[in-house]
């Protein structure tokens, strides 16, 4: 019984880590490509993650651009109508696309 006393004792104590200096997080901002379709692309890609994750994935074919904003509709339920899912896919493609 001591036993069990014991060691829920030690589990709770790390709930109660106490940080006394100041912790400074890095900011990273990502440059993003801005032209007229720039504001499609925001209002359907920036909500669930930095643009980290489009400039992490280099040149790609239009075929791979629309794999991944359909794959944010399918898998993770970005509500990306059909229209933009072709305007996002060529505004991709036209900055990140492979020549
Ligand atoms: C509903 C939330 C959501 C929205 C909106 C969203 N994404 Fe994602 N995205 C995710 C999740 C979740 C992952 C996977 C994260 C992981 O694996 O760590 C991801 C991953 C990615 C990746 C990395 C490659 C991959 O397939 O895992 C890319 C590129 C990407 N998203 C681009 C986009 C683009 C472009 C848009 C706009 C069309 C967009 N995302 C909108 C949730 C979203």
């Amino acid at each position: 019984m001591k036993k069990i006393i014991l060691l829920i004792m030690l589990s709770l104590a790390t709930l109660n880590a106490d940080y006394r200096v100041p912790v400074k997080l890095p900011s990273i901002t990502f440059p993003i490509a801005v032209d007229k379709d720039f504001r499609v692309m925001q209002r359907n890609c920036q909500w669930c993650h930095s643009y980290g994750y489009i400039l992490n994935q280099g040149k790609q074919s239009k075929e791979y651009w629309n794999k991944i904003v359909v794959r944010m509709r399918d898998v993770f339920k970005a509500p990306i109508t059909k229209k933009d899912e072709k305007t996002v896919t060529e505004y991709l493609f036209k900055h990140y696309g492979v020549k």
